[in-house]
C-alpha cells in the first residue's frame, strides 16, 4: 500500500519557514502509529527539519543535492526511485509519502490512501498541500479530537477506476 500522510489547516497550510506552524500535543499520534515498522519517504527539507532518521521505521530522503546514509535511512534522487527502492528492499512494508509539498504533488496520483489530519485552524504559511480532486476518493472521519485547536483524523480512499467499457456493438 502506498499511503500519503499529512496534517493541514483549513487553508491547506502544511508548513512555514521550514517548520510546522502549530504545536498540538498528541496530534502526531496517528503518524507514529501508521508509519512505525514501515517506510517513510520525505523531501530533503522535511528531513532537515527532523534532523535524524525516525526510530523504528525506514526513512528514504528524496534529494538531488544531499546524501544521507545511516542505519534505516537512505537517499534517492527522485520519488520514483525512492518507491522502487522501498518495494525492492522493504517487501511487505507500507510506504508513506510524508511531505513536503513537492513529494505530495508528485505522490498524490500514486497513493492508494490519503491519511489526513484536518487541523481546525486558519494560519499563515509558505508551504501548502496541493489541491486535489476529492471526487476520486471516499472520505471517512476516523476520529475527532476536541481541544484548544480541534483536529480530525480523516482517510481518503481512492475509488476503484471504472472498468473499461466493453465493446458493446450489437450483433444483427
Ligand atoms: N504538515 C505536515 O504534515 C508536513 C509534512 C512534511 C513537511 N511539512 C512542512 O513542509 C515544509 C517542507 O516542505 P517543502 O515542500 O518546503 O520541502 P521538502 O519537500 O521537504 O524538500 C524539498 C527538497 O526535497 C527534494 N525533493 C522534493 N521533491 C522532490 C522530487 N520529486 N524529486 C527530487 N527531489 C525532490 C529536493 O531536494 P534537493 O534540493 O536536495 O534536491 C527539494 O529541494 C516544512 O515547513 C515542513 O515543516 C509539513
Amino acid at each position: 500500500m502506498i499511503g500519503l500522510i499529512v496534517a493541514y489547516t483549513k487553508n491547506r497550510v502544511i508548513g512555514n519557514k521550514g517548520q510546522i506552524p502549530w504545536r498540538i500535543k498528541g496530534e502526531q499520534r496517528r503518524f507514529k502509529e501508521l508509519t512505525t515498522g514501515n517506510v517513510v519517504i520525505m523531501g530533503r527539507r522535511s528531513y532537515d527539519e527532523i534532523g535524524r532518521p525516525l526510530p523504528n521505521r525506514f526513512t528514504i530522503v528524496v534529494s538531488k543535492t544531499a546524501h544521507y546514509e545511516a542505519e534505516n535511512c537512505v537517499t534517492m534522487p527522485s520519488l520514483s526511485e525512492a518507491i522502487a527502492y522501498a518495494e525492492e528492499n522493504r517487501p511487505g512494508e507500507n510506504i508513506y509519502l510524508s511531505g513536503g509539498a513537492g513529494i505530495y504533488k508528485e505522490g498524490l496520483p500514486l497513493a492508494d490512501k490519503l491519511f489526513i489530519t484536518e487541523i481546525d485552524l486558519e494560519i499563515e504559511g509558505d508551504t501548502l498541500f496541493p489541491e486535489f480532486d476529492k471526487s476520486l476518493y471516499t472520505r471517512t472521519v476516523d476520529e475527532e479530537v476536541d481541544g484548544e485547536i480541534p483536529y480530525k483524523y480523516v482517510t481518503y480512499t481512492k475509488k476503484p477506476a471504472k472498468a473499461a467499457r466493453k465493446n458493446c456493438s450489437t450483433k444483427k
